[in-house]
């Protein structure tokens, strides 16, 4: 099959759809594979270095109009739409379901778009967003080490203390996949960390794991109170899938936090946890409410682009491969996770969850292949 990387041009994406390494893999395999000129720069990769694997670099036109399979990172931004055509299997995060222009677009075009968020095994798991927790959560660690510094107007303490002197404290809202990430790398700075979860299992699971060496607290409003006034770092990293983050944290909680503590809100991608989060950007990321620095950026995994385009590529490469190797039809027929993942095919919307948002037709995807075959 005949492979295309796209150059992200969304404002502040630097992550690249495919490594060097992942390329020299789909060539030894014995696909074609085109990048785009300068697609890898912002993750530190170089054309030169695709090219050493076989790859073609090639300008924007020519990786849109003849690749069969195209990666990218980001959905397609409006000066890309006129790109989409038939035929074209385009193979990257959408989000469509809050976007409703990309959504006409993608079914007007005939494109058959597969969405990474929607990839989704048959234990609920989401494998190609958990990397992107696991950035955010150790890079949520390190924004409250970092902001608890006096010159960046935290408190001035040191997370890890020394000898003879306490280490901070961290609280961690939610022991999932940001959490279980952000207590790892809290514990390594030598930090005193606690997680409050809603999860029993999870607890039992995060104990075991850890090996003991957090305190692990059922969440109620009363034990999240309580835990957020003690602590110095917060960090939000709850989920309810489906479902915008439940506000834990209300304007008089935040206002009983330490002076020149800091909240770390992960969760603001889906609306924030606490009453007083805002989206902030990597440019202008923390503000201060009552004293506490709130650190809500929204896009977090940006910040750290060479690390979260391996990350990524590790978990897709397995897709592409299947689909290069078989087609879209024989490998999604193959693989129901990857199946979940198509949104549009044939200018028809496969994903229940995007027909509703938008009050648009939902056809199964079953019978839109069968009304192909
Ligand atoms: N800002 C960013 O750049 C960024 C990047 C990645 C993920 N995220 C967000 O981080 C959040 C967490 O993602 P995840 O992958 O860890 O999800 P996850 O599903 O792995 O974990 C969420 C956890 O929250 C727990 N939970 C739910 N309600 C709770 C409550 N009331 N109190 C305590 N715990 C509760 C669940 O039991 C679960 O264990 C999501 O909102 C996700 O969108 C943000």
């Amino acid at each position: 099959m005949r492979i295309g990387v796209a150059k992200e041009i969304k404002a502040q994406e630097y992550r690249v759809a495919l490594t060097p390494a992942g390329a020299r893999e789909l060539v030894l395999q014995g696909h074609e594979v085109l990048v785009e000129s300068g697609a890898g720069a912002g993750s530190s990769f170089a054309d030169a270095e695709y090219e050493a694997t076989g790859a073609r670099i090639v300008y924007v036109d020519e990786v849109w109009e003849r690749a069969e399979l195209l990666l990218k990172v980001k959905e397609p931004i409006a000066s890309e739409y006129g790109r989409l055509r038939e035929e074209l299997i385009l193979f990257t995060y959408l989000h469509i379901a809050a976007d409703e222009p990309l959504t006409r677009a993608l079914t007007e075009s005939g494109v058959a778009a597969v969405a990474y968020e929607t990839v989704e095994t048959d234990d609920r798991r989401l494998p190609l967003l958990a990397p992107m927790s696991e950035v955010a959560g150790r890079l949520a660690a390190q924004a409250g080490a970092h902001y608890l510094e006096r010159p960046r107007g935290g408190r001035g303490l040191l997370l890890g203390g020394v000898a003879g002197v306490a280490p901070g404290k961290v609280v961690v809202i939610g022991g999932g996949i940001v959490g279980y990430n952000a207590a790892v790398i809290a514990l390594g700075l030598g930090a005193q960390v606690t997680i409050l979860e809603r999860s029993v299992d999870r607890m039992r699971h995060l104990e075991e794991i850890l090996h003991g060496r957090v305190s692990l607290m059922m969440s109620s409003s009363l034990q999240i109170e309580a835990s957020v006034a003690d602590a110095d770092v917060v960090i939000g990293a709850v989920l309810i899938p489906g479902a915008l983050a439940p506000k834990l944290l209300t304007r008089e909680t935040v206002a009983g936090m330490k002076d020149g503590s800091v909240f770390c809100d992960v969760a603001i991608d889906q609306g924030g946890c606490a009453a007083t989060s805002r989206a902030t950007t990597h440019d202008d990321p923390v503000y201060d409410v009552d004293g506490v620095i709130h650190y809500c950026v929204a896009n977090m995994p940006g910040a750290v682009p060479i690390t979260s385009t391996k990350a990524l590529t590790n978990v897709t490469l397995p897709y592409v491969e299947a689909i290069a190797e078989h087609g879209l039809v024989e490998a999604v027929s193959r693989d129901p996770a990857l199946a979940r993942g198509v949104n549009v095919l044939d200018g028809r919307i496969t994903y229940e969850a995007v027909a509703e948002a938008h009050g648009l037709d939902f056809t199964p995807l079953e019978d839109v292949l069968g009304a192909a075959a």
